[in-house]
């Protein structure tokens, strides 16, 4: 590995179980009152961006010739020359449940490419890291996507989406088609550790709609690095800054990107079909009445 990803490598562990030291110690000390919703069901609290605080420092600190992107402080940021994209608690509202499966997201980026990526899945304390022709590593083990290549024996990771309703009937569609073809669906809340799931070969492949770079960015490399193959859902290729994903490992990457665009030809996608699949106040708001 060359010295320059090796000191990236090194500020973004250092910052992600600094960050990580200070979730674990704040969990379940907020009550509810101090939870803010910045859209419906997404929440933020002090403590993400307290956390975003403790990572921008070390980063800069260690490589002052970047920047930092994050979540919470400065999530309109240029990119350019080599940035930072910062997510400093992915799976907030499990954190505020004392659900444990949140964690940590760093990525260095250059010019758009991801180089670096260190996830820390917070609770059990166990860190997973790749650098761009590195491989992918839970902490001192190398990891690889799954040999699975039977869909009906696939485990397959999902976000339900929350925010971009005008994707929820569509997205139905697409959940009863994987259910229905593999066998078995999980929800867990953090799209960087089902990333890392799927890095390290425990999901088969995950999917979801509207995520932001600091959701995915580190987790894609890791899918990459494990050997894995990450797309948009409609299997085009993957942009780091927002949108969709679709990441599995080589041999269920088609089916799953298959079976997800077989469900936009039924007709209950059409904003017209919304009606058929949900309660009426939800498909009248989609329509903006
Ligand atoms: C969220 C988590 C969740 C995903 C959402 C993300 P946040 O991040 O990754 O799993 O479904 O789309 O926004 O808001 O907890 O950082
Ligand atoms: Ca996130
Ligand atoms: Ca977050």
């Amino acid at each position: 590995m060359n010295s320059d990803l090796v000191q990236l490598l090194a500020a973004a562990r250092l910052a992600a179980d600094r960050a990580a030291a200070y979730l674990r110690e704040q969990e379940g000390t907020l009550p509810p009152e101090a939870w803010a919703e910045k859209r419906p069901s997404d929440f933020v609290t002090a403590i993400d961006r307290t956390a975003e605080r403790i990572i921008a420092e070390i980063l800069l600190r260690e490589v002052p010739a970047s920047r930092v992107v994050g979540e919470e402080l400065t999530p309109d940021d240029h990119r350019d020359g080599l940035t930072w994209i910062v997510d400093p608690l992915d799976g907030t509202t499990n954190y505020l449940h004392r659900f444990p499966f949140y964690a940590v997201s760093i990525a260095a980026v250059l010019d758009g490419e991801p180089l670096a990526g260190v996830v820390v899945h917070v609770s059990p304390g166990i860190r997973y890291h790749a650098v761009r022709g590195g491989g992918a590593w839970q902490d001192d083990r190398r990891i690889h996507v799954s040999a699975v290549t039977a869909p009906r024996l696939a485990l397959i990771g999902t976000g339900f989406p929350y925010s971009e309703l005008e994707h929820l009937a569509l997205y139905q569609r697409q959940f009863a088609a994987v259910v229905a073809g593999s066998g078995g669906v999980r929800r867990p809340g953090s799209a960087a550790l089902d990333l890392c799931d799927v890095a390290a070969g425990r999901f088969d492949g995950f999917w979801e709609y509207s995520l932001h770079a600091w959701d995915m960015a580190g987790g894609a490399l890791l899918v990459e690095e494990a050997g894995g193959r990450v797309t948009k859902i409609d299997g085009s290729p993957f942009e780091t800054e927002v949108g969709s994903i679709c990441a599995a490992n080589p041999a269920l990457h088609g089916p799953l990107v298959q079976a997800l665009a077989s469900s936009r030809a039924h007709p209950a996608n059409s904003r017209d079909g919304l009606a058929e699949l949900l309660p009426p106040e939800v498909a009248s708001k989609i329509r903006g009445g």
